[in-house]
């Protein structure tokens, strides 16, 4: 079970997790509690946590289930002072900082799937949702919501996500106890946020490309523009996918991976 005072003793952040960690057995999406509070001026660094969402959202309007007992579900408000062009530089570094986690618990093999999911075994154990609020043309807030299997949810998983979804426990058999994955975690974040803020995506890239097996791979990427396939090159230095494709070289700022 989470309570603020457990989380808050031995957190070792400066902000992150310091001021607010607004904790709720079920809401509807961890997303929507941070945005209102953000709405109404909560600082940066506040934290909504949530053993089960009703409405869990995911990217492209798929739906994220939380287990109860098993899983982390939880958003953060962020607030940089970044051009908003640079935003979605936030998704890499929270992906990064749940990899660096992942290595502080001795879960070394694990994928970093553009732009945010983290595989274990090709199964994904853990989503990122980054929603941006802006305002005269500049970042008014954003909020970064992700959500990680920890134990275990084999028995649980409804039958279309078998295969497809997992936990750390049921692909590793490590346990990892959530407050202490989650004060590691928000550590992370907040040295990987400032090394954003500070230095730009560089260092973050780099660890990303350490800690993702997409290169060399055939993908399929939908968007916007439709299906692209293509073999994936790397990351750009703003966190776009590089593809090879028959078309030439292509950047992709956003869309929805399939390895082929
Ligand atoms: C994805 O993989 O498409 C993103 C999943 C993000 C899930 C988290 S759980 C906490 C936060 N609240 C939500 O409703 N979604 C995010």
């Amino acid at each position: 079970m989470f309570t603020e005072a457990l989380i808050k003793d031995g957190l070792q952040t400066f902000f992150m997790g310091q001021c607010g960690i607004f904790i709720y057995d079920e809401i509807k999406s961890t997303n929507d509690i941070a945005y209102m509070l953000a709405e109404k001026s909560s600082p940066e660094g506040t934290i909504v946590i949530a053993e089960s969402q009703s409405g869990g959202r995911g990217r492209r309007g798929r739906k994220w289930i939380s287990f109860p007992g098993q899983s982390l579900s939880f958003s953060v408000i962020l607030k940089p002072e970044i051009p908003i062009e640079s935003a979605a530089g936030i998704t890499l570094v929270m992906a990064v900082s749940l990899s660096d986690t992942l290595h502080d618990f001795s879960v070394h093999k694990h994928s970093i799937k553009w732009p945010n999911d983290i595989l274990i075994n090709s199964k994904k154990i853990s989503g990122i949702l980054t929603e941006l609020k802006t305002a005269s043309g500049r970042i008014d807030f954003i909020i970064a919501g992700t959500g990680i299997n920890i134990g275990t949810i084999k028995n649980l998983l409804p039958p279309e996500l078998h295969g497809i979804a997992s936990s750390i426990y049921d692909e590793t058999g490590i346990i990892i106890n959530r407050i202490n994955f989650m004060q590691k975690l928000l550590l992370n974040i907040e040295n990987r946020y400032k090394e954003f803020i500070s230095s730009g995506l560089e260092g973050i890239i780099s660890s990303w490309k350490e800690n993702s097996d997409m290169a060399g791979k055939r993908v399929s990427v939908t968007n916007a523009d439709g299906v692209i396939e293509g073999t994936v090159t790397g990351i750009n230095e703003s966190g776009s996918l590089v593809l090879e494709t028959g078309q030439g070289r292509l950047e992709i700022i956003s869309g929805e991976v399939s390895i082929l």
